[in-house]
């Protein structure tokens, strides 16, 4: 089983990259070989909606999306990563989001994915924007969400390595996901 890890958050070694490492590493004692990807520090340009993927199945635009997209029909299960920014995911989320415009997101069918989200406020409704979002591009795409791990009250850097049975939760999940595939 192959399984990619993608982060959404600038900070790194913060919030969301700990907990996504953590759903990698129980991923990784199931026997699953994985792969972090961080957005951050690639070039992923903002959906022109020029449709010229849909005429010719190549982006107009150059960079990394390309590759990535590749990675992800090539992965079983995706773990997601962005912290809250404003209710909803950061600029370099929704700029990858945006470009699954293109039809190779039809291979997307029957992908499994689990979502993790940190966020400064202390309830988890303040996330329900953003999970709604996924939650409505997963169904329209066919793509399985597995298990979700939302954290919030988590502000500073870092801060959720303090919280073990967070840490916990998170491996659990990605542990749970990589025995319970096929
Ligand atoms: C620009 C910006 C906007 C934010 N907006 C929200 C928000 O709307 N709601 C919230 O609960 N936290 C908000 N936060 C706090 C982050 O979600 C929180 O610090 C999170 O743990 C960051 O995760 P990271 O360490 O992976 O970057 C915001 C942080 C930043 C930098």
């Amino acid at each position: 089983m192959q399984v990619l890890g993608i982060i959404g958050s600038p900070r790194l070694g913060g919030n969301t990259d700990s907990l996504v490492d953590e759903v990698l590493a129980g991923a990784e004692e199931a026997g699953a070989s994985t792969e972090k990807i961080i957005l951050n520090k690639l070039n992923i340009k903002p959906c022109q909606a020029c449709n010229t993927c849909h005429k010719t199945g190549q982006c107009a635009q150059k960079d990394d999306m390309a590759d990535l997209l590749d990675k992800m029909l090539q992965s079983d299960l995706w773990i997601l990563g962005t912290p809250i920014y404003w209710w909803g995911p950061t600029a370099q989320f929704k700029a990858f989001l945006d470009r699954w415009y293109h039809p190779k997101h039809e291979g997307f069918k029957g992908k499994r994915v689990i979502l993790v989200i940190p966020l400064g406020g202390g309830n988890e409704k303040y996330a329900r924007h953003t999970v709604g979002l996924l939650e409505d591009v997963f169904n329209y795409l066919g793509i399985q969400l597995v298990e979700s791990v939302i954290a919030p009250g988590f502000n500073r850097y870092g801060e959720v390595k303090n919280d073990s049975g967070l840490l916990k939760k998170a491996r659990k999940a990605g542990k749970e996901a990589a025995e319970n595939f096929g």
